[in-house]
């Protein structure tokens, strides 16, 4: 008796599928695959060899070979499968850019981080000074009616007042009925007209914000600036309240070596009015082009509320007396730091702008 070409077919299979389990990637898969199902492996010579036997013996010997195959040829098809979604994995993590690693590897610079600009900063720390005084921070609108950034202030219609504010009208409704605000006294208005409505008075409030106007830029002028406004309308009020929280603030921001004064001005919203002015701080008093030879800088204007203020917005001026100020921003940014021209301020240059981080 013959011993069947099939006897080690359990053991061939299991070798088979141990060097199936040991292929380590796709080219050596495809090496091995010839050796381990094609014309020149166990399976295919094992195949041959039934020739030999008993029809019968033969079909039977045949099932048992094909289901070896099937199995084999199914391990082959699984770790293939393994082994290129590994091999798809590998390049996809290669091919992965990180793009804060390429540009700082690049660059080999730390990452650039962001920072307030210097006018933001500056608003910052002024509403952080008069917070400190007791007043409170407000906001209004930058889009005016011709009566909030006007008429309401005293100031009508073709009055020759308005030649003091070279105003961008916005196209809006009727011309020349809507504007951007040239300053930040309309904000003064909403905040009475609230008070008076809620019946909140007093007002202790600073009111900063941007500001537009037909100017054409120069050393110390922009067309979009910013503004401080500060409203108070309380009992007793008097022009030495005013004086004494300009002084406080000029030393508070500026420090000692810097002068403010006060020299009689003209405002229509408000009587007595006042131009607040500080020590120019690029010659320190001595005349420079920025000051105009002065040796003074105009930071803003400042007054007693007109009765006629207090009528538009309907407080009662028998009992209620006030004073408001305003002055420009970015003009004290300009003199705290000594920038000679402002129109630095928009130039974008980070040269300039880093050094106020
Ligand atoms: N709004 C004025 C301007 O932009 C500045 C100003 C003057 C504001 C007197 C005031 C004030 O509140 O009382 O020129």
């Amino acid at each position: 008796m013959t011993s069947s070409p099939l006897a080690g077919l359990a053991d061939q299979k299991s070798q088979l599928l141990a060097s199936i389990a040991a292929l380590e990637s796709l080219e050596q898969l495809r090496e091995a695959e010839p050796r381990l199902i094609g014309k020149r492996s166990v399976l295919a010579s094992l195949q041959k060899s039934l020739g030999s036997l008993e029809p019968e013996a033969r079909r039977e010997a045949g099932a048992l070979l094909q289901e070896a195959r099937r199995v084999v040829e199914s391990a082959l098809e699984e770790r293939r499968a393994l082994l290129a979604r590994d091999a798809r994995l590998r390049l996809l993590e290669a091919d992965r850019l990180d793009l804060g690693d390429v540009v700082l590897g690049a660059l080999r610079v730390p990452a650039a981080v962001g920072h307030p600009g210097l006018v933001a900063s500056t608003q910052r720390e002024l509403e952080d000074v008069f917070v400190t005084m007791g007043f409170n921070v407000a906001d209004g609108p930058e889009v005016e009616s011709d009566w909030y950034n006007f008429e309401a202030l005293n100031i009508p219609p073709a009055h020759p007042a308005r030649g003091l504010w070279d105003t961008f009208y916005v196209d809006l409704g009727e011309p020349e009925t809507v504007v951007l605000r040239t300053h930040t006294s309309p904000t003064q208005i909403h905040l009475m007209e609230e008070a008076v409505r809620s019946a909140t008075l007093p007002i202790h409030s600073v009111m900063p914000g941007r500001c537009f106007r037909r100017d054409t830029p120069d050393a110390r002028h922009l067309a979009t600036f910013h503004q401080i406004e500060g409203l108070v309308v309380d009992r007793g009020i008097t022009f030495a309240h005013l004086a004494g929280v300009i002084e406080t603030f000029t030393r508070a921001y500026f420090g000692p070596d810097i002068e403010s004064r006060l020299r009689p001005g003209f405002f229509p919203f408000t009587e007595p009015s006042a131009e607040f002015e500080v020590t120019c701080t690029i010659c320190r008093g001595g005349g420079c082009r920025t000051c105009s030879q002065t040796g003074w800088i105009e930071l803003g204007g400042c007054g007693m509320l007109d009765p006629a203020v207090f009528d538009a917005v309907g407080i009662d001026g028998d009992e209620w007396s006030g004073f408001a100020f305003g002055f420009g921003i970015d003009r004290c940014a300009q003199m705290r730091h000594e920038i000679a021209d402002m129109r630095a301020l928009i130039e974008n240059d980070t040269r300039f702008l880093r050094q106020f981080s």
